[in-house]
């Protein structure tokens, strides 16, 4: 009897230690769609595509302030050699956007989850940080930034363009499948405090927040 009372005080002790460590701890499943090229790129009316990099910090400006993030930040992505592709309204409004890494001689890292770099080298395009304002949602802007994006990885040597979406994300998906995006394979990323374990059938690694990883280790062109 006094063993078990001398665990239960035991257990009532670690539950809050339990409960702080399951805090930190956060997962993520991720959709991977990857892209061949399109013989015929969408136009949408009225609104025009177009493809912003170094020089266009007025633009990325633009896109932070919009999202409520620091832009610095944003520049600094275009400084990086990452660029941005964006829907113009004939009124100047910026009504949909995203950004694409499509490195042509070097391999070059972009933001991922978790604080988590995505190394991507040539021969491989990767398009992260969709957005539409809310108001232009629906008209299918994403879908044709999607389409002419994966075209400008194309232009640049990529064989491949690979686009994400959380698989809670409905309308990311839709998007992409609807872009002739083919779904690739579903990666899990979990957190456990500083650390990250990023998985697929046949692929473990673990990274710590701000490590990074490779694009073709986690899905090689063959995948
Ligand atoms: C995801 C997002 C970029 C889609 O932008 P959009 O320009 O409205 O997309 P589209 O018009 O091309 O629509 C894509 C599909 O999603 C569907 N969709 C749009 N909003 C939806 C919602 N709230 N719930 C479910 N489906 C939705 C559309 O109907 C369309 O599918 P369908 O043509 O088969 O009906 C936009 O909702 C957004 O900015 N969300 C917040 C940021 C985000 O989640 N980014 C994506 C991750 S990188």
């Amino acid at each position: 009897m006094t063993v078990f009372r001398q665990m239960d005080r035991v257990l009532l002790r670690l539950r809050p230690l339990y409960w702080s460590a399951r805090g930190l701890i956060r997962s993520r499943t991720l959709a991977f769609f990857v892209c061949q090229r399109q013989a015929q790129l969408p136009t949408p009316d009225g609104t025009e595509i177009r493809l912003g990099g170094v020089g266009r910090e007025d633009i990325a400006t633009r896109l932070a302030v919009a999202r409520g993030d620091d832009p610095r930040e944003y520049c600094a992505r275009l400084t990086a050699g990452h660029w941005v592709i964006y829907a113009l309204g004939s009124d100047g409004d910026i009504q949909s956007w995203g950004w694409l890494t499509a490195p042509a001689n070097v391999p070059q890292d972009s933001p991922w989850e978790f604080g988590i770099r995505m190394r991507v080298a040539p021969g491989s395009g990767f398009l992260w940080d969709y957005f539409t304002m809310p108001d232009y949602r629906g008209r299918g802007l994403y879908r044709i930034l999607l389409q002419h994006s994966a075209e400008q990885c194309f232009l640049r040597g990529a064989r491949r363009a690979l686009g994400y979406a959380d698989v809670s994300n409905t309308a990311s998906s839709r998007g992409l499948a609807n872009a002739q995006y083919l779904g690739q394979a579903e990666i899990h990323v979990k957190r456990f405090g500083p650390f990250c374990q990023i998985s697929r059938h046949g692929f473990r690694q673990t990274v710590l927040v701000g490590g990074m990883v490779e694009l073709d280790a986690l899905l090689p062109h063959t995948v």
